[in-house]
């Protein structure tokens, strides 16, 4: 086992890479995904390649996230097609943010796709998402995986190349490819330094500064939260399946929970039941609600085992050994309103959100998923 990483800061902690959870036999490369002799290197005497470097989370950067997921996907691609490398499968780390929105009924039209809700129906304060055809407020339902493509963010987009990229040249080449589309994340080991990504971690450490979790819109959107082991079991199993083979395969637990409930059971496992914070702020292009139809990757035998109580106590039993954690979120948050990346809804007399003052902010470290 060979995993080349660029160690990224704010990425998950370079210092668990010497831990004792590790097997012996894995072998760790510092190298940048983009530097192809690198890539090429580490390809030696490797069967499956389980693509898991990328540039992610809500960062500000447009062309880092192409250059690092687009670009390095590609010349990974084109290194074991040009080289002739034994590789038997390659499985990609694609990412339920490829959808343009959770899919939803409509009282009239039943099962609709959805696209991202307009940035003016946001600034107006309406988070519901309405039918494409009649305009009716939807009720969220799973999504399967021929749900419209349509990620509206650069980072989303940058999924979808990397997991078209990869499909695409296994039909060419004849390679068996997966694209497993991962639901939100979390788990121990998780980064704690990244204050773009992961909202269990980002909660976990507001809470334990004393500091409210933050709720973008009304903290009543719902994710599908899932615990790392399981998305690692959905990687070892399309690694040893022919079922999957050629196709993006939801990974996720397959139950939506609100935001705002994620961030009361963070606090009540930390013991700092601190009530979350709405401030009246949005995240444009963000989905209000994603919930993984599972049904393929259940086809293939894949099961989520580890519920999201019991998920969250690990993660919180395990982020009580890091000592000190800071809360980075506060500076990162400036920085990203400064961009544009959030808003603020417009009050009544407030024609348009002003032009924000960019900020001094903390530039945090890249990375994060
Ligand atoms: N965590 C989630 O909720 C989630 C959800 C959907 C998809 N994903 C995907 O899962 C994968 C793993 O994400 P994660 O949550 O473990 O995040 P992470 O940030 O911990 O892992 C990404 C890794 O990529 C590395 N990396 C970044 N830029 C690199 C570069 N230029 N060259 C080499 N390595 C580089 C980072 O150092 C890091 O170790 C990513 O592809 C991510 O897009 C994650």
């Amino acid at each position: 086992m060979v995993g080349p990483d660029s160690r990224q800061p704010g990425a998950t902690d370079p210092r668990a890479r010497a831990a004792a959870w590790i097997p012996e036999a894995a072998e760790f490369r510092t190298a940048d995904i983009r530097d192809g002799a690198a890539v090429r290197d580490a390809l030696d005497d490797i069967d499956v390649v389980f693509h898991q470097a990328a540039y992610g989370g809500y960062m500000p950067e447009m062309a880092k996230y192409v250059h690092v997921n687009s670009f390095g996907t590609a010349q990974l691609l084109e290194i074991i097609r040009d080289e002739n490398l034994p590789v038997r499968k390659v499985i990609v780390a694609s990412s339920q943010a490829v959808y343009q929105e959770g899919a939803g009924t409509c009282p009239t039209h039943g099962l609709v796709f959805p696209a991202a809700r307009p940035l003016a129906q946001l600034q107006r304060g309406d988070y519901a998402v309405h039918c494409p055809r009649c305009d009716a407020v939807t009720t969220s339902v799973p999504t399967p995986e021929q749900a419209p493509l349509g990620g509206e963010t650069v980072y989303a987009l940058t999924k979808v190349d990397q997991e078209r990229l990869t499909l695409s040249w296994g039909r060419q080449t004849g390679i068996p490819t997966v694209a497993l589309r991962y639901s939100c994340t979390y788990g121990p080991r998780q980064s704690i330094f990244n204050p773009y990504t992961g909202v269990i971690a980002i909660f976990a450490t507001r809470l334990l500064n004393g500091l409210p979790p933050i709720l973008y819109e009304d903290g009543a959107q719902t994710r599908d939260l899932c615990f790392v082991e399981d998305v690692a079991r959905a990687n070892l199993l399309a690694a040893t399946t022919d079922v999957l083979d050629g196709q993006p395969v939801n990974v996720g637990s397959g139950r939506a929970t609100t935001v705002r409930e994620i961030g009361q059971l963070v606090g009540a496992a930390l013991g700092t039941p601190i009530e979350p914070l709405a401030r009246g702020e949005f995240r444009p292009g963000e989905m209000r609600h994603l919930t993984s139809d599972i049904s393929l990757a259940r086809t293939a035998g894949y099961e989520p085992r580890v519920e999201l109580a019991e998920g969250i106590g690990q993660y919180v039993r395990w982020i009580a050994t890091q000592g000190d954690v800071r809360d980075y979120f506060a500076a990162a948050e400036a920085a990203l309103r400064a961009k544009r990346i959030v808003h603020r809804i417009a009050t009544p007399g407030e024609p348009r959100e002003a032009a924000p003052v960019l900020a001094k902010a903390a530039r945090q470290g890249p990375g994060g998923a």
